[in-house]
């Protein structure tokens, strides 16, 4: 079962969205999905407190690097996805959790700060690989990226990442009030009032893009989908 850890050193790039979109996406798909919410601000313990049950997904509170190895032995033999939300800061569980990850994915605004941010991760991937031998997959993907125009900022940090030929998702994740009003409706982009919150469809369709482009990167899931279509 794959572990997939978001970070950016940057805080608000967007790592608890995606990981939130990512969990209800794959829950939706048939997979069970835990999430390990080592963000201080709590925000996916939250929408689940709002929320639950939400089939097949569960969220652990309050993980910190003295409990993340626990918390993933726990989950392993359960979950079909591990998620892990990180803090916006240099942390020394940053580390540690890319060195457990099957892949970890790097959010992205489309701006100088949060490239930087995003680059500080890549840095630590490094060295994870040239001192401990540890290849970590990786791949950016970028948020709140704006429908209508592609802005000069997105277009700059898109010339860096193939500059250092980083993976860069296809889908980007858009910037759509529906990924806000999650958080504060509870419950899924699927059980949200269309009447109510502006262009859910293509929220929707964003995210379930997301999730599969995302599944694209992982073989470890892409056996497990095989083996999920078979039983079906
Ligand atoms: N695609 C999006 N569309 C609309 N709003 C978004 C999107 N992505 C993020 N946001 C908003 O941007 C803010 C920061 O996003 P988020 O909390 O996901 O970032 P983060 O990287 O987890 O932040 P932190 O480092 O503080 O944990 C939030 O108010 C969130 O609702
Ligand atoms: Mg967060």
């Amino acid at each position: 079962m794959p572990v997939i850890t978001f970070a950016n050193t940057k805080g608000g790039a967007g790592k608890t969205t995606a990981v939130l979109l990512l969990a209800t996406e794959l829950s939706r798909m048939g997979y069970s999905v835990t999430v390990l919410d080592a963000d201080p601000q709590h925000w996916v313990s939250r929408w689940y407190d709002l929320s639950k049950p939400v089939s097949r997904l569960t969220v652990i509170p309050y993980v910190t690097q003295a409990s993340i190895d626990r918390h993933l032995e726990e989950q392993r033999e359960q979950a079909d996805f591990i998620l892990v939300d990180l803090p916006g800061i240099r942390t020394p569980l940053l580390a540690k959790a890319m060195g457990l990850s099957d892949h970890v994915l790097i959010p992205i605004q489309g701006c100088a700060m949060d490239a930087q941010g995003g680059a500080h991760v890549l840095e630590l991937l490094q060295y994870l690989d040239e001192r401990l031998g540890l290849k970590v997959p990786h791949s950016v993907v970028l948020t709140r990226v704006n429908s209508l125009v592609t802005t000069r900022a997105l277009l700059a940090v898109k010339g860096l990442l193939a500059q250092r030929n980083v993976d860069v998702l296809n889908v980007p994740i858009i910037e759509r009030s529906a990924f806000r009003d999650v958080f504060d409706c509870g419950g899924t982009l699927h059980t949200m009032d269309p009447s109510r919150i502006s262009n859910l469809e293509k929220a929707r369709e964003n995210a379930r893009l997301y999730a599969e482009d995302v599944l694209r990167r992982l073989p470890l899931a892409n056996r497990q989908r095989g083996g999920l279509q078979a039983s079906a």
